[in-house]
């Protein structure tokens, strides 16, 4: 198969990485891609969003396979455009994406799936919970348990534009949970751990995630909690007329009441894909590529091992990226056998530089957690550059 990767991120870099070790694959393109993915395949020059460029360099090189990586161009329609030309795609329609791109559509097709979610708010009291209504990269989402927390998030919020959704604040240990979906049928995979705040402790802001790890010892079994809440929207989305096909991705809450749905996403997650492929054995393009034509019939094998992934960030990240200051140590990380994924980096003169908010996510794997969190903190402290951030409890056992 020719196969077209479409995006940039750590995320991409990761599904590069397994997909150019697919038996399947004969050639790995990606547009726009970055430096480490230029490693693994053919980098084009054509934005994620740009689906007429898309289209064109799909057609090129007679592709077999495009995968969509990032949720922007899904809820802009780049799949529809793609399909339409008689392109296999894996990733969903614009109208399907709805569910990651609206988070009160997300709502409704929750309700009348019957998927147990947080409570809406009529009215904003803390604690509670402020979300912007649209697209935020993981940032639009503030959670208040003071009146002035409220007041600042309300502010933030109504500066972005757009609506809100304000719901109940609930307790519990987060879950990411995924399932390849081929518009019909579901198939799970492995279950991570995001880390969403900024802060070791999870203190400061929301971003779009800071480390995981998989699996998750504390958690439900993922093909259970697959059918308990990912099939029921899957068949709801179908019955509109809108199937999801691509990956579809459940941010879970584990209250004492039971799981809770905090969100629906229209994609892999990032960084938890980076910890999740390097634990899938078998041709994850033949599985993606079965999706795609609405055959899901691939089994996914899962490695017995775990893996922990740390997010290096620019020091002014979530609020500010950086770019332009020269990395150093990538190559040590990966002697010593890490998987070192570029989330936001660029070459300058041949010299890899940061380029972005997220620069780098460093996986390592291991018989259990704790192995692997030993080996990937090892392959962190190689690698630096100027005003370099990262958690240092990513995969501790507090969290586990
Ligand atoms: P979301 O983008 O909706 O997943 O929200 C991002 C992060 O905000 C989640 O991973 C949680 O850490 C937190 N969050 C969102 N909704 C809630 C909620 N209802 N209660 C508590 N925390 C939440
Ligand atoms: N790690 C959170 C996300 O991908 O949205």
């Amino acid at each position: 198969m020719n196969v077209l990767l479409v995006g940039s991120g750590g995320r991409e870099h990761a599904l590069a990485w397994r997909l150019a070790r697919s038996p399947s694959v004969d050639a790995l393109h990606a547009a726009p891609g970055n430096p480490g993915i230029a490693r693994l395949g053919t980098c084009h020059p054509v934005r994620a969003e740009d689906a007429e460029g898309l289209l064109t360099l799909a057609r090129g090189l007679d592709a077999d396979l495009v995968v969509v990586g990032p949720e922007a161009p899904l809820v802009a329609g780049v799949g529809d455009t793609l399909r339409r030309a008689g392109l296999a795609v894996f990733g969903p329609s614009a109208a399907a994406a709805r569910i990651e791109g609206s988070k009160s559509f997300a709502k409704e097709v929750m309700e009348a799936a019957g998927v147990p979610t947080a409570e809406t708010m009529a009215v904003a009291r803390a604690p509670c919970v402020v979300k912007a209504d649209g697209l935020t990269a993981g940032k639009g989402v503030h959670v208040c348990r003071t009146q002035d927390e409220l007041d600042a998030a309300l502010r933030a919020v109504s500066a972005r534009g757009g609506g809100v959704v304000i719901e109940e604040l609930l307790q519990g240990k987060e879950l990411s949970l995924f399932a390849l979906v081929d518009g019909k049928d579901v198939l799970a995979l492995p279950e991570a751990r995001d880390y969403s705040r900024v802060g070791d402790g999870d203190t400061g802001p929301n971003t779009g995630g800071m480390g995981c790890y998989s699996p998750v010892d504390d958690a439900p079994d993922p093909a259970e909690l697959v059918d308990e809440l990912i099939k029921p929207v899957v068949d709801e989305l179908g019955r509109r007329g809108t199937p999801f096909l691509g990956c579809l991705y459940a941010g879970l809450m584990l209250t004492e009441d039971g799981p809770r749905v905090l969100e629906f996403n229209c994609r892999f997650g990032d960084p938890e894909t980076q910890s999740l492929l390097p634990r899938l054995d078998g041709d994850l393009a033949a599985a993606l590529a079965a999706a795609a034509a609405g055959e899901l019939t691939e089994e996914v094998a899962v490695a017995d091992a775990a893996a922990v992934t740390v997010v290096l960030a620019a020091g002014g990240y979530p609020e500010q990226r950086d770019a332009g200051s020269p990395i150093a140590g990538v190559d040590d990380a990966e002697a010593d056998g890490a998987l070192v994924f570029h989330a936001g980096t660029a070459l300058r003169d041949g010299r890899l530089v940061t380029n972005g908010g997220r620069i780098l996510a460093v996986t390592a794997r291991g018989a259990t957690v704790a192995q692997a969190r030993q080996q990937t903190y090892a392959a962190v402290g190689k690698i630096s550059f100027p005003g370099m951030r990262y958690r240092s409890d990513i995969g501790a056992p507090v969290h586990a």
